[in-house]
């Protein structure tokens, strides 16, 4: 099936080849104003200025996009989208004075999602993740990595896999899958550090691995969760089986994370509210992803991560929105996006960058999404008519999304 798309007011992000992009290089956003694009069995195929038009067999049939900027959708590359319910209760505890920290020590947070959903049918949980995927992607994301972590049993890390795996099955879009037993230690092994480790290292993984329900490894590096001794002991147990680390680090405190994910030679480092001269450093030497969180930042009322300074470090930033009931409880990409412009100070063209190209990079989609690229899955956002690639960040009020496509159809 073939589609020409014509009348497009900007086209974002046209590369003939595309790359991680470090430091300065993701200032550079390349655009064609004025501009078609071919779509053919779900890819895309070319594009061009519509000065440029008449070379293509006049049969195609034609979508005009009548002024819309088109760009490639987001690449989510953190979320914890499987959870079994919300916790606003918490939401109001913290507006009253507690911290994320102090939640955390009563059984609330991590703890709280882990009881409620180890209650829930593996249905049931489906259910509910595919109707926020399905929001999700209305909202321009196209590609997503989903956590476990709220099991932390046997049994309930499992259950949360195997619905991931039921996403990736019936979804339209790539969905990544992290094994994140290493969230927390629930309540029965909070005196036995070592025994949870275990059970996750000798129980969990090697039958997450036969099932092959996970292509990555997440631990959440924290002071009072796990360190950075810890998270290496098992992020190695991970990469035995195959499993590349991508890490929560440098949350709430600087205790080492990045350096321990960098030394994993891990995919990415994510969160980074906290970050010291030693962290920045350790991943501006590397080939680590440092994947930025600000709606997580914004909701805990965290600083906002450094993203100027890794940038002139030369880092390679992604942005994700760590959807999740606790931290984040939006996996908005377009607010994500509006957020890391209004308060990290990106520029426009540097958040755009690290939502799409970066973000599919820290999935190992790079080589398949992330650009408007030749040979790469067309799925694209299309805008309501606005004026400027500044205006997308700017408006971050409104819905400036006006139609996705994925694999060239529109949902
Ligand atoms: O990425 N920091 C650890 N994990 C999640 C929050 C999990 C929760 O509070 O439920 C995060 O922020
Ligand atoms: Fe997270």
């Amino acid at each position: 099936m073939n589609l020409l798309i014509t009348n497009i007011h900007q086209l974002l992000n046209v590369r003939t080849e595309s790359k991680l992009l470090r430091g300065e290089e993701l200032s550079q956003l390349p655009v064609i104003r004025n501009a078609f694009l071919v779509v053919e069995n779900g890819l895309i195929k070319e594009y061009g200025e519509m000065s440029s038009i008449g070379h293509l067999p006049s049969a195609m049939p034609v979508y005009d996009a009548q002024g819309a900027t088109v760009l490639p959708t987001w690449c989510d590359s953190h979320t914890h989208l499987v959870f079994a319910a919300s916790r606003e209760t918490e939401f109001v505890d913290k507006i009253k004075g507690l911290s994320y920290a102090e939640i955390a020590a009563k059984g609330g947070g991590i703890l709280n999602s882990a009881t409620v959903l180890n209650a829930t049918t593996e249905d049931t949980l489906f259910e509910q993740a595919w109707q926020r995927l399905q929001e999700l992607m209305k909202l321009g994301t196209g590609a997503i990595e989903i956590k476990s972590g709220y099991g932390l049993t046997v049994a309930g890390e499992l259950k949360m896999l195997r619905v991931i795996k039921r996403l990736k099955e019936i979804s339209p879009i790539p969905v990544k899958a992290s094994f994140l037993g290493a969230h927390t230690y629930p309540l029965e092994f909070k005196e036995n550090h070592t025994g949870y480790i275990n059970l996750v290292i000798d129980e969990m993984l090697p039958k997450i691995a036969a099932e092959k329900l996970a292509d990555y490894i997440d631990v959440f590096c924290e002071d009072g969760f796990f360190s950075p001794d810890e998270t290496t002991t098992i992020c190695r147990a991970g990469i035995s089986y195959g499993l590349r680390p991508k890490i929560h680090a440098n949350q709430l405190r600087a205790s080492g994370g990045t350096q321990a994910g960098v030394a994993l030679g891990a995919l990415s480092v994510d969160h980074l509210e906290t970050m010291d001269e030693d962290a920045i450093l350790a991943l501006a030497g590397s080939a680590t992803i440092g994947t930025l969180l600000p709606t997580a930042a914004f909701f805990l009322r965290m600083p906002f991560q450094p993203a100027r300074v890794l940038l002139d470090k030369g880092c390679a930033i992604a942005l994700a929105s760590d959807y999740n009931p606790g931290s984040s409880p939006s996996g908005n990409m377009n607010l994500v996006v509006a957020m890391s412009c209004i308060q990290m100070k990106l520029l426009p063209e540097e958040a755009i960058n690290a939502a799409t190209l970066n973000g599919a990079y820290a999935m190992d989609l790079g080589e398949v999404l992330g650009s408007i690229t030749p040979g790469k899955i067309a799925n694209l956002i299309f805008t309501k008519p606005i004026p400027s690639v500044a205006y997308l960040p700017y408006a971050f009020g409104s819905n400036l999304v006006e139609k996705v496509m994925i694999n060239g159809v529109f949902i």
